[in-house]
C-alpha cells in the first residue's frame, strides 16, 4: 500500500513540488519561503517552536505533505535546552559496550522525538587516524570492527522497534566514506584513498550498519581522487546500491551541491551541480537553497529528466509513509517533553556511561585517594561547556543555545570533588583567546569563518596561586586538555600539545613534589608533556558529558572501578602521525631518527585498580576450513583485591598475505567481570570468514595458510597471549 500511496501522490505533484521535496533547509532562516515557495521536504536545526510553525505552514500547502524534521542529536539531543547530554561518541567508544551505547541512542531518540524531531545525523562511522583532525571526538576511534559494532548498536537504539514507533528516529550513517582521511588532519581536505583502501578499512563499518537497517546515509564533503563523494558513482551505485543492495535514503552534507560550484569548482553553475547530484543518486539535498532554481533550470535545459527526480522523491515520500507522518506528523509534545527530557532514568544512564568511559592510563598506586586535602587546579576543572564537548548547547558548531546547557545540570570536576573531599581550587593557567580571521568574516555560503585561536602565555600569578594550593594539600588533581574552541568541524589543530599556560603549570606542580593526578579532559588524544608522563596518575576522560565531574570524582576516590579502554592510540609527538595500531606492516616498524614509532598509549589500553592475568589461551581445533569458526578459550585471574571489568580483546594476525596488510586486527571483544581472587574461563569465537584481507584486485578473501590468534587486555604485543591455527584451502 505504501508504494501505491507514493505513486498516487507523485502523480499529483508539480515539478517545483518535486524539487522542493528533495530539499532540506535551515529552520532558522525564512521558514515561510522554505515551506510556501520552495515546498521543502525537510528542515534542520530546529526548536519545538519553529517545528510547530513549520507544520502550520505545511497545512496551508496544496498537498500538505508532512515535513521531515532533522537535528544533529549527536551524543544526546544536543541542542535542546535541558536535554540529557551524554559523553561524546569517542568517550562512549571507550566503554567498548554496544549495549550501553544502544541505550544512549534509545534515550536520545525518546527525548528528541518528544520535541518533534524525526531524524538524527548520527552515528559517525569515520575512522580516526590523524589526531590533528578536529572531529576525532565525533568518531568511535580507529578500529573498523569496534566502530561497526558500536555504530550498529546506536542505529538499533535510534530506530527502536521500527520506524512506525512514535519514539523511533531515523539514524544516519555518516560521512560516507573516507572523509576522515584528511591531508595534514585538515577538515574536509582531499582524501587520498584508493578503492582498495576504502574496501579494506573505511567501508566495512558502513556495510555493517547498512545491513543493520540504518535508514539514511550522509555523504562526506570531500573529494577523493578528484571526484566529490557527492557524485562518486562507483561508491554510490556500484558498491552501496549494487553490492550491498542498500535501499535507504541518501542525504548530502551541508551544501555539498553548492560546494561543487563555489569551492571544488567541478561544476559551472547550480543547474549542472543539481543535475550531477540527482543523477548520482542523492535523495535529500542539505542546505543548498539554489538547488530549487538550479534543478528547475536543469530540467528545462535537458540536463535532468523529471524521472530522475521521481526516483529521489519516491524514496523520501516512502520514508514519510513508513514513519506514519501522513497520519501523525509527530508534532512536539509538551507533556512528553516535561516528563521525558532528562528523566531520572536518563540521568542515571548518563552517569553510568560517564563512569564506564574513563580510561586510567597510569597509576603508581596514588589512586584511589582515600583521605586528605585536594588541590584542584587547571583551567578545565570548572569548564562546564567544554566538559559537554562539541555538539552540545552553545559549543562548537553554532549558537543554537546562546548560553549553552543550563549550568546547574552539569557536574564539573570541581562540583564533583567537593562532594567527597576538602578541595582548594586554583585555575593555574589560561588556554586561549579568540581572534577574528583577517581573511574575511564569512564563507561564500554565508557561514561564519572560524576564528583564529591564539594560545595564552603562561601566567606567573595564576601558577603561583596553584603552587600555593598544591603545597597546602595532600594530593594535586590537575584538569588540563583542549577547550571547546579547539574542537569540531573546521577546527583541526596543527599541534597536539596542551596549549596556553598548561605545560608550564604542570611543570610547576611537578616541582612541588606532591602526588600529581593528571585528568586529561581532552576531546582527543593529546601529547603529554614530561611532567604529565611522570605524574603519579593519568586519567583520560575525553568530554564526559553532564555527569562527568561526578564520575571522575568517584573514580579518584575509588567509589567505582576504572574500566574504560582506549578506542584510539595516543601519540608521543604530533609529528608521529599516524599512530593507529593496525597500520600496514613494514611501515609501522619504521622509526623516525629522533623518535620511535611506539604510541604513548596503545589502542585497547586502560588500567583497573587491580591486576588481572591472562593465561592458557587454547584453540579447540588448530586446522580449519574456510567456513568454520575458530573456537578458543582463555583464563583470566584477578590477582588483586578489587573487582575488574575486563575487555577481552581478540586479534588475528595472518602470517603471509598476498598484499601487504596490518600485522594484527581486532576481530572480536567481550566484557567480563572478574572478582578479587577469582579465575574465569572465557569462550571466544572468530569466524574464519572474518580473517580476510582485500587482495590486489579489490576482492575480500581469506587466504589459506598460517594465522595467529592473539588475545589479551590491549593491542600491545607484550599484553597478548598467542595460539596458532591453520586455514585449509577450500576442497
Ligand atoms: O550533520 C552535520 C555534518 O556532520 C557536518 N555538516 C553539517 C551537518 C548538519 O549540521
Amino acid at each position: 500500500p505504501i508504494a501505491a500511496r507514493v505513486g498516487d501522490l507523485l502523480k499529483r505533484m508539480t515539478l517545483p513540488e518535486k524539487v522542493g521535496q528533495m530539499m532540506q533547509l535551515d529552520s532558522r532562516e525564512d521558514l515561510d519561503d522554505h515551506v510556501l515557495r520552495k515546498h521543502v521536504g525537510s528542515i534542520l536545526h530546529t526548536s519545538p517552536e519553529r517545528v510547530l510553525r513549520a507544520h502550520d505552514l505545511t497545512s496551508r500547502t496544496k498537498l500538505r505533505i508532512p515535513l521531515l524534521i532533522a537535528e544533529d542529536c549527536i551524543h544526546g539531543h544536543s541542542f535542546h535546552e535541558g536535554a540529557t547530554i551524554f559523553p561524546t561518541q569517542l568517550a562512549m567508544a571507550a566503554t567498548w559496550d554496544p549495549q550501553l551505547v544502544e541505550q544512549v541512542a534509545r534515550v536520545t531518540a525518546v527525548e528528541a522525538a518528544a520535541t518533534g524531531v524525526h531524524w538524527t545525523f548520527s552515528p559517525v562511522l569515520c575512522i580516526a587516524r590523524d589526531l590533528r583532525w578536529g572531529r576525532i571526538d565525533e568518531t568511535f576511534g580507529e578500529d573498523p570492527v569496534l566502530i561497526g559494532e558500536l555504530a550498529a548498536a546506536m542505529v538499533r537504539g535510534y530506530q527502536g522497534d521500527g520506524l512506525a514507533d512514535e519514539t523511533a528516529i531515523l539514524a544516519t550513517a555518516k560521512h560516507f566514506a573516507g572523509y576522515s582521511e584528511t591531508q595534514g588532519g585538515r577538515d574536509a581536505s582531499e582524501a587520498d584513498l584508493s578503492r582498495r583502501k576504502l574496501r579494506s578499512w573505511f567501508l566495512p563499518p558502513f556495510e555493517r550498519v547498512a545491513r543493520e537497517g540504518c535508514a539514511t546515509f550522509m555523504l562526506g564533503y570531500q573529494t577523493t581522487d578528484g571526484v566529490p563523494i557527492t557524485v562518486n558513482s562507483w561508491l554510490l551505485d556500484e558498491v552501496l546500491r549494487g553490492e550491498w543492495g542498500y535501499q535507504g535514503t541518501l542525504i548530502t552534507d551541508w551544501d555539498n551541491v553548492g560546494r561543487m560550484v563555489w569551492e571544488q569548482k567541478v561544476q559551472p553553475d547550480h543547474a549542472h551541480a543539481a543535475a550531477a547530484a540527482v543523477k548520482a543518486g542523492n535523495d535529500m539535498i542539505m542546505t543548498t537553497p539554489q538547488f530549487f532554481e538550479g534543478a528547475l533550470q536543469a530540467v528545462e535545459d535537458g540536463l535532468l529528466a523529471e524521472e530522475d527526480l521521481d526516483r529521489a522523491v519516491t524514496r523520501i515520500l516512502t520514508l514519510k509513509f513508513e514513519l506514519g507522518l501522513f497520519e501523525n506528523p509527530r508534532r512536539p509534545d509538551t507533556e512528553r517533553q516535561r516528563t521525558m527530557i532528562n528523566h531520572a532514568d536518563h540521568a542515571a544512564l548518563n552517569l553510568d556511561v560517564a563512569r564506564r568511559s574513563l580510561v586510567l592510563l597510569k597509576n603508581d598506586g596514588v589512586l584511589p585517594v582515600r583521605k586528605g586535602k585536594i588541590a584542584l587546579v587547571g583551567p578545565l576543572a570548572d569548564d562546564a561547556q567544554t566538559q559537554l564537548g562539541d555538539w552540545a548547547g552553545s559549543s562548537g558548531q553554532a549558537d543554537w543555545l546562546p548560553d549553552g546547557q543550563p549550568r546547574d545540570m552539569i557536574t564539573t570536576v570541581l562540583d564533583g570533588l567537593r562532594e567527597f573531599s576538602e578541595v582548594t581550587y586554583a585555575q593555574g593557567a589560561d588556554i586561549l583567546t579568540l581572534e577574528p580571521d583577517p581573511e574575511g568574516d564569512t564563507f561564500p555560503d554565508g557561514q561564519p569563518r572560524p576564528k583564529i585561536v591564539a594560545p595564552c602565555p603562561p601566567n606567573a600569578e595564576l601558577i603561583a596561586e596553584a603552587v600555593a594550593a598544591a603545597q597546602d594539600a595532600d594530593h594535586v588533581v590537575a584538569v588540563v586538555g583542549d577547550r571547546i574552541e579547539l574542537v569540531g568541524e573546521g577546527r583541526s589543530t596543527a599541534t597536539l600539545d596542551l596549549i596556553g599556560g598548561q605545560i608550564a603549570l604542570l611543570d610547576a606542580l611537578a616541582e612541588t613534589g606532591k602526588p600529581l593526578i593528571v585528568v586529561l579532559l581532552a576531546s582527543k588524544p593529546l601529547v603529554l608533556p614530561e611532567s604529565a608522563r611522570n605524574a603519579a596518575a593519568v586519567l583520560w576522560v575525553a568530554n564526559p558529558g553532564m555527569q562527568g565531574g561526578r564520575a571522575i570524582a568517584e573514580l579518584i576516590h575509588g567509589l567505582i572501578e576504572p574500566s574504560g579502554r582506549l578506542p584510539i592510540s595516543f601519540a608521543a609527538h604530533a609529528g608521529q602521525q599516524p599512530t593507529y595500531y593496525n597500520q600496514i606492516r613494514g611501515q609501522h616498524g619504521t622509526r623516525y631518527a629522533d623518535l620511535t614509532q611506539e604510541p604513548a598509549f596503545a589502542f585497547g589500553e586502560g588500567l583497573s585498580f587491580t591486576t588481572v592475568e591472562y593465561s592458557d589461551l587454547h584453540v579447540d581445533k588448530a586446522v580449519l576450513g574456510p567456513d568454520e569458526t575458530v573456537e578458543a578459550s582463555i583464563t583470566l585471574r584477578n590477582t588483586g583485591s578489587r573487582p575488574s571489568r575486563e575487555t577481552v580483546q581478540v586479534y588475528v594476525s595472518d602470517a603471509v598475505t598476498s598484499v601487504s596488510w596490518a600485522d594484527k586486527e581486532l576481530k572480536a571483544f567481550q566484557q567480563v567481570d572478574v572478582a578479587p581472587g577469582e579465575s574465569v574461563t572465557v569462550r571466544l569465537e572468530v569466524p574464519v570468514s572474518a580473517c580476510s584481507i582485500v587482495d590486489a584486485l579489490g576482492n575480500r578473501v581469506v587466504e589459506p595458510g598460517e594465522f595467529v590468534l592473539l588475545v589479551g587486555p590491549s593491542s600491545k604485543d607484550s599484553a597478548l597471549r598467542r595460539a596458532e591455527f591453520t586455514v585449509k584451502a577450500p576442497c
